[in-house]
C-alpha cells in the first residue's frame, strides 16, 4: 500500500492549521471514526495475510506520525496563543489600585502606630505579653490583695484549670489589663527599663461604653531617679502630641490602683460648642470640662520587690490607657461597638490609608 500521497496531504493539513479549532477538524479528518486513516484500516480485513501484514504496519506508522505531528502543532499553537496574550493583555503595574478595592487600616491600629512614633521619640521600646495570663501576673505580682473585687468571677474571665498542675498562682485568666506586661518585662530586663505595650484585654462588661474585649496601652519607665515630675512631664507631652493640641489642658487627679503609689487619673480638657464636644482649652474658663483618659502612678514598692528590684534603688512610673476611648475622642467616632463589627462601610469611612502610615519622619 502506498500511503505517501495521503501522508503528504495530511502533513500539509496539520501544518497549515493556524488555530486549535482547525487543528481539531484535521484530527477528525485523519484519525476520527470516519477519518481517512481509519477508513484505510477498515480495508485490512479484506486483504490476504501477507498484504495485511505490510499494509497494517505502514498504516500504523502513518497513524503514529500524524498523531505526533498533531500534538506538536497543538503545543506550538498554544505557545503562540500565550505569546499573543502576553503581548496584548499588558498589565500596567504602575497604575494605582482601584480605590473601591483598597482596604483600610482600622482606627485602633492607626492609634497604635501613632503611639509608637510618639513614644519612640521619647526612647521607649515596644514589648508584648500573652492574652491568656495567670493569676500571678494579672493580680498577685501587681499587689492585688486576695478578695479584691477585680478577682471576682463576674468581673474576670477565668479559664478551666488543670487540676493536676495548677495551683492558685497558675490559675488561667484572660488578662484584665496590660499591666501584666510590666511584670513580665521587669522580670526579664534590667533597669533602666522604658517600654510601652499594646494588647487586647478582657472584662465581663457589656453596655454602651464597655465591650468584653478592648485594647489598652501600657507604659513603664524604671530607673534610679525617676520621680512624679517625670510622670507628669511625659504624660502631658504625650497627650498633647497624640491629640495634636499644643495647649491641651491636662489634669492629674489623685486615685487608687493596687500597683501604684501614689496613683493619679489623668483628665484632658474639653468644652461644648453648640452641643458638640471640643477637645482643648475652653475660650471661657467657666465652660472648661474634664474627661478621664488614663490611669497612672509611681510603681508600688511591692511590685518592684515582686520583680526582684530594690525599691530603695529603683523607682519608676507606669500608666495604662484604653485605646478605643482615646481613638473615639481623637477621630470623633460615636459608638464603641462599631469598632468590632467589621462593617466595611464603617471601615471605609473611619479607616486609614494603608500606604501612608505614621512614622517618626512624617508626624
Ligand atoms: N491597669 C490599670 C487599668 O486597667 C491602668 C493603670 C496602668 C493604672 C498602670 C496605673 C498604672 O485600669
Amino acid at each position: 500500500m502506498d500511503t505517501s500521497a495521503l501522508k503528504k496531504e495530511l502533513v500539509e493539513l496539520v501544518e497549515g492549521a493556524s488555530d486549535m479549532a482547525t487543528l481539531e477538524n484535521v484530527r477528525v479528518t485523519a484519525l476520527g471514526k470516519k477519518g481517512r486513516i481509519t477508513d484505510l484500516m477498515k480495508t485490512l480485513g479484506a486483504m490476504s495475510p501477507d498484504e495485511r501484514k505490510s499494509a497494517g504496519a505502514e498504516l500504523n506508522v502513518l497513524k503514529d506520525e500524524i498523531s505526533d505531528l498533531i500534538e506538536k502543532q497543538a503545543s506550538q499553537l498554544k505557545a503562540q496563543e500565550m505569546d499573543s496574550r502576553l503581548a496584548n493583555e499588558i498589565l500596567d503595574v504602575t497604575l494605582s489600585p482601584r480605590p473601591e478595592r483598597r482596604g483600610t487600616i482600622h482606627p485602633i491600629s492607626q492609634t497604635m502606630d501613632e503611639l509608637v512614633t510618639i513614644f519612640a521619640d521619647m526612647g521607649f521600646e515596644v514589648a508584648e505579653g500573652p492574652d491568656i495570663e495567670d493569676d500571678f501576673h494579672n493580680f498577685t505580682a501587681l499587689n492585688f490583695p486576695l478578695g479584691h473585687p477585680a478577682r471576682e468571677m463576674h468581673d474576670t474571665f477565668y479559664l478551666p484549670n488543670d487540676e493536676r498542675k495548677d495551683g492558685e498562682a497558675q490559675k488561667k485568666v484572660l488578662r484584665t489589663h496590660t499591666s501584666t506586661v510590666q511584670i513580665r518585662h521587669m522580670m526579664q530586663n534590667k533597669p533602666p527599663v522604658k517600654m510601652i505595650c499594646f494588647g487586647r484585654c478582657y472584662r465581663s462588661d457589656w453596655d454602651m461604653t464597655h465591650t468584653p474585649v478592648f485594647h489598652q496601652m501600657e507604659a513603664l519607665y524604671i530607673d534610679k531617679n525617676v520621680t512624679m515630675a517625670h510622670l507628669k512631664g511625659c504624660l502631658s507631652d504625650f497627650v498633647r502630641a497624640f491629640f495634636d493640641i499644643d495647649d491641651l489642658p491636662v489634669r492629674f487627679r489623685p486615685s487608687f490602683f493596687p500597683f501604684t503609689e501614689p496613683s493619679a487619673e489623668v483628665d484632658i480638657g474639653y468644652w461644648k460648642e453648640n452641643g458638640e464636644l471640643k477637645l482643648g482649652r475652653a475660650p471661657n474658663p467657666e465652660n472648661q470640662k474634664w474627661l478621664e483618659i488614663l490611669g497612672s502612678g509611681m510603681v508600688h514598692p511591692n511590685v518592684l520587690r515582686n520583680c526582684g528590684l530594690d525599691p530603695e534603688v529603683y523607682q519608676g512610673f507606669a500608666f495604662g490607657m484604653g485605646l478605643e476611648r482615646a481613638t473615639m475622642l481623637k477621630y470623633g467616632i460615636p459608638d464603641l461597638r462599631s469598632m468590632f463589627e467589621s462593617d466595611t462601610r464603617w471601615l471605609t469611612h473611619y479607616g486609614f490609608d494603608p500606604l501612608n502610615r505614621p512614622n517618626r519622619a512624617t508626624k
